[in-house]
C-alpha cells in the first residue's frame, strides 16, 4: 500500500495540435524535478498517441493498450523515465482498446503517486470521455484564435455536463499580437479562468527534436517558467522565478497579470468552479 494521495489531472482539448502532450511532458517534468512530486504520465490518446515520442519512447514493451485490454497488470506497463517521472505509454501499432477501463486502472495507482497526468485524445468520442471520467480535475488547453476558442468552449461544456471539475485553461502558443484574442475575451467566452499563458517558443520545438521536455532542456525560457508556476499552483505552493530580470521587474512593476491573480486565487480555493489544489510535500 502506498502512502500517496494522488490527484488525476486530465489535459484536454478537442482540437488537435494545441499543446496537450507538450503540457503533460512539461508539467510532469516540473512536478518531478522542481517540486519532488511522484508523477505518472499517461498517454490516453489511443488512436494517435505521441507522448512516448515526446519522451524518447518509441514502442513500449507493454502499453496502455495492453493494460486496457487486460493483457498485463498496469504496474508492468509503467516505465521509470530518466527525467524523474513514470510513464504509461501507448502502442503506435495497436488502436483497439476499451477506453472506459481507464478510471478503474488508474484509481488504484493514486496511493502510489502525488500526481497522475493524462494526455488525452482530441477526438470528441469515447477517447476524450475516458479521460474526463478518469480525472479528478481537468486542464483545458487552448490558443488565442477563434477556431480553437470554439473547440475550447465545446470542451468546457462537455466537461461541465459530465461534472468533472475544470481547474482552468492553459493559453498556449501566444505571440503577443494585437489580432490575438485576449485572456479576458477567452475567459468571458468559456466562463473558465486562465491559469497559465505559454508563449509560442521555438525552444519547445527544439526540445521536442531532442525528445526532452523543454522545462528540462531550456528551463529559464518564459514558456518553461509558466509550466513551473502552473505546477506550483496546482499543488498549492510557489515557484520562485530565479531570473534576475524578473526580480527587478517585480520590485518596480507590482501589477500582477490575470493568470498570476488566478493562480493565487486557485491556491486560496477562491476560484469559482475550481477544485482544491492537491497537497504539496515540498516547498
Ligand atoms: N508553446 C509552444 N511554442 C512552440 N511550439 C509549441 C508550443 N506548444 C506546442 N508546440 C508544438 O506544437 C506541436 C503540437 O503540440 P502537441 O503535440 O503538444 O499538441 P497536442 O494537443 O498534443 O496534439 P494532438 O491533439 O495531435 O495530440 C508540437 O510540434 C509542439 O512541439
Ligand atoms: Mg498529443
Amino acid at each position: 500500500m502506498g502512502e500517496h494521495n494522488g490527484k488525476v489531472i486530465g489535459v484536454i482539448s478537442i482540437k488537435g495540435g494545441v499543446g496537450k502532450t507538450t503540457t503533460v511532458s512539461n508539467l510532469g517534468a516540473a512536478f518531478a524535478a522542481e517540486f519532488g512530486q511522484k508523477v505518472l504520465l499517461v498517454d490516453a490518446n489511443y488512436s494517435a498517441p505521441n507522448l512516448g515520442l515526446h519522451l524518447g519512447i518509441v514502442e513500449p514493451d507493454h502499453s496502455i493498450h495492453d493494460v486496457l485490454n487486460d493483457k498485463v497488470p498496469v504496474q508492468e506497463a509503467i516505465i521509470h523515465h530518466q527525467f524523474g517521472f513514470d510513464v504509461l505509454a501507448a502502442s503506435l501499432t495497436q488502436n483497439h482498446v476499451k477506453p472506459f477501463k481507464l478510471k478503474s486502472k488508474l484509481d488504484p495507482l493514486k496511493s502510489e503517486y502525488d500526481v497522475i497526468l493524462i494526455d488525452s485524445s482530441p477526438n470528441l468520442n469515447e477517447e476524450v470521455l475516458s479521460t474526463m471520467i478518469a480525472s479528478d480535475m481537468l486542464l483545458v488547453v487552448s490558443s488565442p484564435d477563434y477556431p480553437t476558442l470554439s473547440c475550447t468552449m465545446h470542451a468546457v461544456k462537455v466537461a461541465k455536463a459530465r461534472n468533472t471539475p475544470i481547474a482552468g485553461l492553459i493559453l498556449n502558443k501566444t505571440r503577443n499580437k494585437k489580432f490575438e484574442l485576449t485572456t479576458e475575451e477567452i475567459e468571458d467566452a468559456t466562463g473558465t479562468p486562465v491559469l497559465a499563458v505559454v508563449p509560442d517558443d521555438i525552444k519547445i520545438l527544439e526540445a521536442l527534436s531532442q525528445t526532452t521536455p523543454a522545462s528540462i532542456y531550456a528551463p529559464l525560457q518564459d514558456a518553461c517558467v509558466q509550466y513551473k508556476h502552473l505546477a506550483a499552483c496546482l499543488i498549492g505552493t510557489n515557484y520562485n522565478d530565479p531570473r534576475f530580470l524578473t526580480k527587478v521587474k517585480s520590485l518596480i512593476w507590482r501589477n500582477k497579470t490575470r493568470d498570476e491573480v488566478n493562480r493565487l486565487l486557485f491556491k486560496e480555493g477562491k476560484l469559482s468552479s475550481a477544485p482544491e489544489p492537491t497537497s504539496c510535500k515540498k516547498e
